[in-house]
């Protein structure tokens, strides 16, 4: 994004709001989460929420940034003046400041992985569940590196997120998808893989638990980036001769793609390698570096791979910082530099617990949960659902019927089936599945 107002080019929107989708949500969480809960039946009630809940938030939230045109905070100000509609802005741009706290210790770990595969570490029999445990236990280098990945993250935003990145996104990602081809191909290949491909795409009914059902819709709205206005934040930079409805498909598409194959490159070699599926937050580490070891040169590819992995993560990460500078610095370019210094800085100590979490402060833990995941709970499980909610609620049924068709229609070219189908996805799908997933959630905790 530059200092002006809008994005650069056509494609510019796109390419940013995919990448600030596609990130560690769709390639680390995903796979991990799918591992811990059941594999398949998470996966479907992951895609189907995406398709029928996310999708209608995300277009929602772009319906909100563009004709509101401010910052999140301000968008809601404009379209609802005097009302406490703002407040869902202004619990958006919290949770982008508590989301890039700990987003960024894990941006950290993927940073140090680059590094690892340039001194060595990454090479045919190491033992890669002990590597990983010792390099996130490691106070000293997970600050540094949640450090190091913070200040790319100040960097690029304070400078505005120009041309340059715009630009890079179109060679990168789909540098990322061949990438994930390759992995899969090999991965595919191994004895025993097919095990992996049930586990990701045979439900199993009799695992499916309210807190499942919970969890994957979580996903599906961290995985498009909603509930938390970094969405609207990018689309108050959205020009209203495009097409709002195609880009959200593509994105979501996108998204969906790269998660999916994330699942089929992890899980067959999971099996394969006689790894558990349901091991956490390691899974990616400990797993994808045994398959390149399985790969001729495979040290070098994993250092490429692991490198767009980190600019998949940076992208989102600019997305979360660049939702709090705009509610700051209120349309003053002026301000941008200094207030991204001062509240990147801030972020970065806000998360130093959260990097410990998994070393000297593993065993602070408030209910039963380390700091890290509690973080991470509250936002995706509790925040990113009622935001989704109150966005759905605002749009579907506080906006006028007409004028919120009327704007979001704007260079749009999409049937108006499409449009009154989304409207009612907005005012009766996305409101009462997430009331029942919510409330069904509440009776285990
Ligand atoms: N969608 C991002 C990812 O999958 C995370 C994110 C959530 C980014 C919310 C911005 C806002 O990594």
């Amino acid at each position: 994004m530059s200092h002006s107002s809008s994005w650069s080019s056509k494609i510019g929107f796109v390419l940013a709001a995919a990448g600030s989708a596609i990130g560690l949500g769709a390639i680390w969480k995903f796979p991990y989460t799918a591992g811990t809960n059941g594999g398949a039946i998470f996966v479907l009630l992951f895609v189907i929420f995406t398709i029928i809940v996310a999708l209608p938030v995300q277009l929602a939230e772009f319906y909100i940034g563009r004709t509101g045109g401010k910052n999140a905070i301000d968008s809601f100000k404009t379209l609802r003046p005097g009302s406490l509609w703002p407040w869902v802005g202004r619990i958006g741009v919290a949770a982008c400041f508590i989301l890039l706290s700990f987003y960024s210790v894990v941006g950290g770990w993927v940073l140090n992985y680059v590094v690892h595969s340039f001194t060595g570490e990454i090479a045919p029999n190491v033992d890669f569940g002990a590597l990983f445990e010792k390099t996130i236990s490691n106070p000293t280098s997970s600050i540094l590196y949640q450090g190091l990945f913070m200040l790319i993250t100040i960097w690029v935003v304070k400078g505005g997120i120009s041309d340059g990145i715009e630009k890079a996104n179109r060679y990168l990602m789909p540098a990322l998808f061949i990438l994930f081809i390759v992995l899969a191909i090999r991965s595919l290949t191994l004895p025993g893989a097919m095990e992996g491909v049930s586990f990701l795409l045979k439900p199993d009914w009799s695992k499916i638990k309210s807190e499942t059902m919970l969890t994957a819709l979580g996903q599906a709205f961290f995985a498009l980036s909603i509930g938390v206005s970094a969405m609207i934040t990018y689309a108050s930079y959205l020009g209203k001769d495009q097409d709002m409805f195609r880009s959200g498909n593509i994105i979501m598409w996108m998204n969906l793609l790269v998660s999916l194959l994330a699942g089929l490159v992890i899980f067959p070699a999971v099996f394969a390698l006689g790894a558990t599926p349901s091991q956490g937050p390691g899974l990616i580490f400990v797993v994808l570096p045994a398959v390149f070891m399985k790969i001729p040169s495979g040290n070098y590819l994993f250092a490429v791979f692991m490198m767009l992995v980190v600019f998949a993560t940076l992208t989102s990460a600019f997305s979360m910082l660049e939702t709090v500078i705009a509610a700051t610095i209120r349309q003053d370019e002026r301000k941008r530099s200094r207030h991204t210094w001062v509240i990147g800085i801030a972020i970065f100590i806000v998360g130093i617990p959260s990097a410990l979490s998994f070393g000297v402060w593993s065993d602070v833990l408030i209910f039963n949960k380390s700091i890290f995941d509690l973080w991470d709970y509250i936002i995706t499980a509790i925040i990113m659902p009622l935001c989704a909610l109150s966005i759905s609620i605002f749009t579907g049924w506080i906006q006028d019927r007409q004028s919120v068709l009327t704007n979001a229609g704007m260079g749009s070219t999409v049937p108006k089936t499409l449009l009154y189908l989304w409207l009612g996805a907005l005012r009766y799908i996305a409101p009462i599945a997430i009331i029942v997933v919510f409330i069904n959630s509440l009776q285990i905790i």
